[in-house]
């Protein structure tokens, strides 16, 4: 998501700042700019798509004279992804880069409109400039102006804002978004993570929640509110991938506690009174559908299967899935008025591409639900949905599995919205339940203590059945997916229904089974599959909010008001416990044997 870097001293500050933000770019952003003030003169460059597009833009700059210099990624929320929604913002003097929301942004730009301040850009930041600039107008304080500014604002951010009013001088707030501040002699640094100052600065602070201040050459004056505060710097650490990773021991660690933050990026912006609302889909997109296919492969090809329940229950709507590397092959039919949609995290994986030319050139209309734009795949498809999961670096997907399922989730929805298919009260009940996601998917001290402990007695034995019904199918699917892909144990996901149907005849006490038993959907039934197995002694570790007295092993949930919060809940249980099993192992979590993150051969 959105990233922010400053600098104050005399260094080659455009190149601080690019390489700064070019450490950042695994966020995922869509627009990137920077602002320089140096011997009172202000530079300014702004480029859609990569950092490479800002550099070539200022091939022909430099600045190495003592300055101020601010730069920000953006990835988009409130406007498209266009240079004038692009950071730092311009008021009539003075530059401002926000990670964060403004909540209030359109009461406050309604007052500064009134009073006849011209808005260039659609975003929530550009507020901050304008109101600086009216105190200042008032006062001729800078600091002051600043402070009368961060009193106005509500909402999370990290701010870095620099004038012409006060050339020597960079202003900082922090609240709800993350701002650090890095020392180097008398160099000053600014990030909202830090990677980009790695090897730059020696020391860090990083801010509170509620401080602000100012800083100047070789100095900070850091307040808490109107009290000055003592900055206790540390020291910084000096290897980049360890601090990439956050302290995480792997990447898909950090991404499977990430998941919580990305899923509240995944929503900003779509839920609006009330009502789910892609600002990608025009108002007529959907109009002519009366079937959905979706084509997907491995864990995206789950999150598609768990939809199809979703689209049939919710928006009463016909929805096949396929595998995509199947579908190329059967000839298979195709209707002109069914939605094709495509699951994506990479936006490269040749099947997929190739289902999608195949629909296109059957004349269907054609969705991606993607984690990285321009994207192979959203590049082909008519319209895309972009899942903000930022990127994933583990090559066992987590967070992005997450966001997809919200998106198709939020959709459908939408979808019922469009066809009446949902009452108020129910749609409500969807909406409130998709709010409370984050809260389910925040992982706990206790829960992944328990995991560790719980993953030395899973790391023998035959094999592992994971056993859901309904949506917690496919979930079984992709817990069973997880494991295998990380630990190299033979994992299998089904039905639990299904299971006397066969697979049976393996149950054992060496047969794991690990059973995903929601309490608000057929917890009945899916008791009694588990009871079959337990009478047929085979291990078993039941997930479920409600206790069951048959488990050998068993972890408790705790949100179960609504199916999509046990389903996000028991996903993260899977997610840990295989990463767990892996590390036991000894196994490489992140890049597991024989597998590659974007598989762009069929
Ligand atoms: O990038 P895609 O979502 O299209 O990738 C599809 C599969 O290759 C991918 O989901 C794979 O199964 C992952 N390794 C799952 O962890």
């Amino acid at each position: 998501m959105c990233g922010i870097v400053g600098y104050l001293g005399k260094k080659e500050k455009k190149e601080i700042l690019l390489d700064g933000l070019s450490e950042l770019e695994y966020r995922g952003y869509d627009s990137a700019g920077i602002a320089i003030i140096e011997d009172k003169k202000l530079s300014n460059f702004k480029a859609v798509g990569k950092i490479a597009n800002l550099r070539e833009k200022t091939k022909n700059f430099s600045s190495d004279g003592f300055g101020i210099a601010i730069g920000h990624t953006r990835w988009a929320t409130h406007g498209k992804p266009t240079e004038l929604n692009a950071h730092p913002h311009l008021g009539e003097y003075s530059y401002v880069v926000h990670n964060g929301i403004i909540e209030n942004y359109q009461e406050l730009k309604k007052e500064l409109q009134k009073e006849g301040v011209n808005f260039l850009s659609q975003t929530d930041t550009e507020v901050i400039v304008h109101l600086f600039e009216k105190y200042y107008m008032q006062t001729q304080d800078s600091f002051d102006a600043f402070k009368k500014t961060i009193s106005r604002l509500e909402g999370a951010y990290a701010i870095l804002l620099i004038s012409k009013a006060d050339t020597k001088t960079i202003f900082f707030a922090k609240n709800g978004s993350p701002m650090l501040l890095g020392f180097d002699k008398k160099d000053i640094y600014f990030a909202s993570s830090d990677t980009p100052i790695i090897g730059k600065a020696t020391q860090v602070y990083y801010l509170e929640d509620g401080e602000y201040g100012y800083a100047q050459k070789g100095s900070v004056a850091l307040f808490n509110r109107d009290k000055e505060v003592t900055i206790t710097k540390q020291a910084l650490v000096a290897d980049k991938t360890l601090a990439q990773k956050d302290g995480y021991r792997f990447f898909m660690e950090k991404e499977i506690y990430e998941q919580s933050d990305v899923m509240s990026d995944t929503m900003i912006g779509r839920i609006l009174d009330n009502s789910v609302y892609f600002e990608e889909l025009d108002a007529t997109f959907l109009d002519t559908i009366t079937a959905i296919k979706i084509c997907a492969c491995g864990t995206s090809y789950h999150t598609a299967l768990a939809s199809s329940y979703l689209f049939e229950r919710l928006a009463k709507i016909r929805c096949d899935v396929e595998i995509a590397s199947e579908f190329r092959y059967k000839e298979p039919l195709l209707d002109k008025n069914t939605l094709f949609i495509t699951i994506s995290q990479s936006g490269e994986t040749a099947d997929t591409l190739e289902a999608l030319k195949m629909a296109k050139k059957a004349g269907l209309k054609s969705l991606s639900i993607c984690n990285v734009d321009n994207s192979s795949i959203v590049r082909e498809s008519d319209t895309a949905i972009l899942t903000r999961a930022g990127i994933e670096k583990g090559v066992a997907s987590t967070k992005a599995f997450a966001t997809q399922m919200m998106v198709l989730w939020m959709l459908s929805v939408q979808l019922g919205q469009k066809r009446n298919t949902l009452s108020q009260e129910q749609r409500e009940v969807e909406i409130e339940a998709m709010l409370q996601t984050p809260k389910a998917l925040i992982v706990t001290d206790t829960l992944h203590h328990k995991l560790n402990r719980l993953s030395k007695r899973y790391l023998h034995g035959h094999g592992f059945f994971f056993i859901g019904r309904d949506i917690f199918y496919p979930l079984a699917l992709e817990g069973a997916l997880k494991l295998k892909e990380i630990s190299y144990l033979h994992a299998e996901g089904y039905p639990a229904g299904e299971m006397k149907h066969g697979p049976i005849a393996l149950a054992d006490s060496e047969l794991f089974t690990i059973a995903l038993m929601p309490k608000s959907m057929h917890y009945d039934k899916i008791k009694s599959n588990v009871e079959e197995l337990s009478a047929r002694d085979s291990t078993i570790l039941a997930i479920s909010s409600e206790p069951f007295d048959l488990a050998d092993d068993f972890i408790q949930t705790e949100h179960d008001s609504h199916p999509m919060l046990e389903f996000f809940e028991m996903m993260v249980v899977t997610q840990l416990l295989a990463l767990e099993i892996s590390i036991r192992l000894g196994n490489d979590v992140d890049m597991p044997r024989n597998l590659a993150k974007s598989v762009t051969v069929e």
